[in-house]
C-alpha cells in the first residue's frame, strides 16, 4: 500500500528560499509513495503542478465573501489544492481551535473534494495520567460528528501527541500502532469505513527507519524536518 508522507511548513521559509526547495524536491524525490507538501497560504501556487500534491496548513470556517484575511475552502480547491490540515494542535493551542471549529472546517472540505487531514493528539499530562485513548476517543467522536458517511471514505486522521511536536521525544513503535489500530477501531465502528491514519512528532532522518514498516500506519506527517528539503527527501526516499 502506498504510504502518504505529508511535510507540514508551518509559518516557516521565505521567499527567496521557495525556488530551490522545490528544485529539490522535485530533483531528489524517488519513491513511489505520495508526497504532499503543505507550505503557507502564500506559496501554495509555487507548488502546484510539480511531482508532489500541495495541501495547505488550514482552511477558513466561512464559504467566499465578506472575510477579510480568511482563505476558504473553495478558494484553495480552485488553487488546486489537494488535502488540508485540520485542527493542527498549534491552532488548538494559539487560536482557540475546538472540535466544533473542526467539524466546521471538515464538512467545508468535504464540500469542495479537499481532503482533510484531521490531527489529534493528547498532552504531556493526559499522557501520565493514563488518559491518552479517552481524549482520543472523545475528541474524534466529537470531530467527526454527524458528518456524511459517504463523504468522508478519503478523510485522513494524523495521531500527532502534543508532547512528541518539535521535542525529539517519540512514542514507541508498538505505542504508535496501537493507537493507530484503536483510531481506526473507533472510526470503523461510528462510520464503517476504514480510514487512514498518519504519524507526526519528531520524525527525522535517524528514527524513520524504526516507523516506516508500522502496520497500521499509512504515512507521516513531518515538521520540523520537512523544512529542510535535503532532509525531508532523505525521509521520503527511505520510506
Ligand atoms: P515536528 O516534526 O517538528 O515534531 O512537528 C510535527 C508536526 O507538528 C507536524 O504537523
Amino acid at each position: 500500500m502506498k504510504k502518504i508522507i505529508v511535510g507540514n511548513l508551518k509559518a516557516n521559509m521565505n521567499m527567496d528560499k521557495v525556488g530551490d526547495y522545490i528544485y529539490t524536491m522535485n530533483n531528489s524525490i524517488n519513491s513511489d509513495n505520495e508526497v504532499v507538501i503543505c507550505p503557507s497560504y502564500i506559496y501554495i501556487p509555487f507548488f502546484t503542478n510539480e511531482n508532489f500534491n500541495v495541501g495547505s496548513q488550514n482552511v477558513s470556517i466561512y464559504d467566499n465573501g465578506a472575510f477579510t484575511g480568511e482563505v476558504s475552502a473553495e478558494q484553495l480547491k480552485s488553487a488546486r489544492v489537494k488535502y488540508v490540515i485540520v485542527g493542527h494542535s498549534e491552532r488548538r493551542k494559539y487560536f482557540h481551535e475546538n472540535e466544533r471549529v473542526m467539524n466546521i472546517k471538515i464538512r467545508k472540505c468535504l464540500d469542495n473534494e479537499l481532503i482533510p487531514i484531521v490531527c489529534i493528539g493528547e498532552t504531556k499530562e493526559e499522557r501520565i495520567e493514563f488518559k491518552t485513548k479517552q481524549v482520543l476517543r472523545m475528541d474524534l467522536l466529537e470531530i467527526l460528528k454527524d458528518l456524511d458517511r459517504d463523504k468522508i471514505k478519503d478523510l485522513i486522521i494524523a495521531y500527532e501527541p502534543i508532547w512528541a511536536i518539535g521535542t525529539g521525544i517519540v512514542p514507541s513503535p508498538k505505542e504508535i500502532d496501537d493507537i493507530a489500530l484503536f483510531i481506526k477501531d473507533i472510526v470503523k465502528s461510528a462510520y464503517k469505513i476504514n480510514v487512514k491514519v498518519l504519524y507526526g512528532g519528531s520524525i527525522n532522518t535517524t528514527n524513520i527507519d524504526k516507523f516506516k514498516l508500522l502496520n497500521d500506519i499509512d504515512g507521516f506527517l513531518v515538521g520540523g524536518a520537512s523544512n529542510n528539503p535535503n532532509e525531508f527527501v532523505q525521509i521520503i526516499n527511505e520510506i
